[in-house]
């Protein structure tokens, strides 16, 4: 579509959205009664209120204009990624500059090359991560198809609609607990948890239990490189979401404390993009970057 003589993207919210999605939040709430009955670890009831008030927050469009040109703001020049400019906006009307673009990364998942899915994973994933330091705000929402690949090589994200405010940046605590665990220092990984309210004093569980659970999912920090694979995620979820391992009894024991919600989104989907990429990545070296708190081993 055409505005004065630009072209732009037109967003708008379709009739009904808001009672649509009031039930969808009645429903979260019922579900999540259902679920704190046999997770002894979870505090449920702050965590839900907090999704219900950030998936509320994404119907109102001047909100996701004003963290769009924040985000504009901060990434205006850089080499790598490409903010669309917000044209014009209300409440369930949102107007930015079109971005040209033939295909995004869930094309690159499809059918791009080695090479590509290397770069590309590296640029989304400190693009992520680095969001909070530059913008105060962290892009909440990792689908692939929020990210699209201009002719130039340069990336386009868009989809503004769930951000955690992070003027502060991503918490240091990150960064200390991981450094932590990649020395292999599982008694104040596992104080720090306790610490952050991560796991309530109700629950008891020791630093190997905390190792076995943790460990693997620390591996991509602790080499120079890493090579995310399909079949390594496949391994992780099934590690924690079968009654049978050990991991699924340790993971029932941890807690997320509401701040952490979105952090912990976009942990996952920047993980399992990468994964589903097969990227080779200098992990840790983009954690050293994004993640204060943390020393890379190497
Ligand atoms: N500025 C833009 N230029 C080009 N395409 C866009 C732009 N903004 C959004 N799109 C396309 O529209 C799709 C939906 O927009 P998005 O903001 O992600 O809405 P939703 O919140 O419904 O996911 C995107 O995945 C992308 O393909
Ligand atoms: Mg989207």
């Amino acid at each position: 579509m055409w505005h004065d003589g630009r072209e732009v993207a037109v967003k708008v919210q379709y009739p009904g959205a808001g009672e649509a999605l009031t039930s969808d939040l009645k429903q979260i709430g019922r579900a999540a009664r259902l679920f704190a009955g046999w997770i002894p670890g979870l505090d449920i009831k702050p965590l839900v209120a907090e999704l219900q008030a950030r998936v509320a927050e994404e119907l109102d469009y001047s909100l996701e204009a004003a963290a769009q040109s924040r985000f504009a703001m901060a990434f205006e020049g850089d080499p790598d990624i490409v903010v669309p400019a917000v044209v014009a906006h209300t409440d369930t009307v949102l107007v930015s500059q079109w971005l040209e673009s033939d295909r995004s990364l869930a094309r690159l998942i499809a059918d791009g090359t080695q090479e590509d899915r290397n770069h590309y994973g590296e640029v989304y994933v400190r693009f992520l991560f680095s969001g909070p330091a530059r913008a105060g705000l962290l892009h909440a929402d990792p689908h692939p198809g929020n990210f699209r690949i201009l002719p130039d090589g340069r990336v386009g994200v868009v989809d503004y609609g769930a951000v955690a405010r992070l003027p502060e940046g991503l918490p240091s605590i990150i960064g200390t607990l991981m450094t932590y665990a990649v020395a292999d220092d599982y008694e104040r990984v596992v104080a720090g948890l306790r610490e952050q309210g991560f796991i309530k004093d109700s629950i008891d569980v020791s630093a190997d239990e905390l190792r076995d659970y943790l460990s693997p999912f620390i591996e991509p920090a602790m080499h120079e490189r890493f090579q995310f694979s399909r079949g390594w995620m496949r391994t992780q979820f099934a590690r924690i979401n079968d009654p049978r391992e050990p991991g699924y009894t340790t993971m029932l024991k941890v807690n997320l404390p509401p701040e952490f919600l979105l952090i912990h989104r976009v942990w996952l989907g920047g993980i399992g993009v990468l994964s589903q990429l097969g990227a080779d990545a200098p992990f840790a070296a983009i954690l050293e970057e994004s993640l204060p708190g943390f020393a890379s081993p190497s």
